[in-house]
């Protein structure tokens, strides 16, 4: 059963600065959020206990996030505040258990990745990349669909979705050998490039950062060479798993918002704001007075 997944939280957030300075990039805030705590919440609630962050130094505000506060849960408490005292004290839910690992040097998605190998162990696992927030207010979530399909076929399964041709250079690549991967469909996945050239791409189905991987990734991992960037590439020991393991690439029926940029943590803000309680019909009658 599938019960761990790993979260890189390691990167530096170049893209959303200044505002991550100081704060990790992780903990800008969705509505009333932090990108991190929805991201633990869609791994709960597709079924996974365990949640391990490879992380680094001046990135404590992420584990604190997820500790308990006992000074402001007993003056919450004392103030008859429960709603905000349960809000604050479940940021981790019961059973659910948050552990972390350091990286202790930026050499890439499968470098970060290879760092939880001694906590993954013998066990099948996810990766969720915090940056990508999937919003699946009009169904199943998409990362749900996914573990049921690992269950069923026990193939590990990467997330994708089309993009255009000229952002493929972005992403990982993945090739399906031209059959057409409907939404909320897999498909057996023939090949997988780490951000191709335009001319060179496979395909445009791009991987935005949800992954079911078999335990076998990580001894690929430990000798898997630098490549796009020069950096350690996930895609790079996944496409050799595939050659004796085959991976399925799954379809998302739902929208991806890229909160490590500016542009994609406003849309995921007025997308989410527009449908919280707290804030929806102020929000709406806000922009109907913007010109835009
Ligand atoms: C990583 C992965 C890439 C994937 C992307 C999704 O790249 O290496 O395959 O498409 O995340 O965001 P990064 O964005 O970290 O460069």
């Amino acid at each position: 059963m599938l019960t761990k997944v790993v979260i890189p939280v390691a990167g530096l957030g170049t893209r959303v600065l200044p505002a991550s300075k100081a704060i990790p990039k992780e903990m800008l805030t969705v509505v009333d959020k932090p990108v991190i705590q929805h991201v633990v919440e869609e791994a709960v609630a597709a079924g996974f206990s365990e949640i391990i962050l490879v992380t680094r130094s001046g990135k404590q505000a992420i584990e604190d996030h997820f500790d308990h506060h006992y000074e402001l849960e007993a003056e919450l408490a004392r103030k008859g505040k429960d709603a905000l005292r349960a809000a604050v004290s479940n940021t981790r839910p019961p059973n659910v258990e948050v552990v972390s690992i350091r990286q202790p040097q930026a050499l890439g998605l499968g470098h970060a990745v290879l760092c939880a190998a001694h906590v993954v162990g013998d066990d099948d696992f996810a990766v969720i990349l915090p940056d990508m927030l999937i919003d699946n207010a009009d169904g199943k979530r998409d990362l749900t669909a996914m573990v049921e399909r690992y269950n069923a076929s026990g193939k590990g399964q990467i997330m994708v979705e089309s993009v255009p041709e000229d952002q493929v250079q972005r992403y990982g690549i993945v090739d399906c050998g031209g059959t057409a991967v409907g939404k909320g469909e897999a498909a057996e996945i023939r090949g997988m490039v780490e951000k191709p050239k335009a001319e060179e791409a496979p395909s445009n189905l791009a991987i935005v950062g949800r992954y079911i991987l078999p335990a076998a990734i990580m001894q690929l991992l430990k000798n898997t060479a630098p490549g796009a960037g020069g950096e350690i590439q996930l895609t790079d020991a996944m496409l050799e798993l595939n050659a004796s393991a085959p991976l399925e690439a799954y379809n998302m029926r739902g929208k991806v918002y890229d909160c490590g940029n500016k542009a994609g943590l406003l849309q995921a803000n007025v997308a989410f704001g527009l449908r919280h309680p707290e804030t929806s019909a102020e929000l709406r009658e806000f922009l109907a007075t913007l010109e835009v």
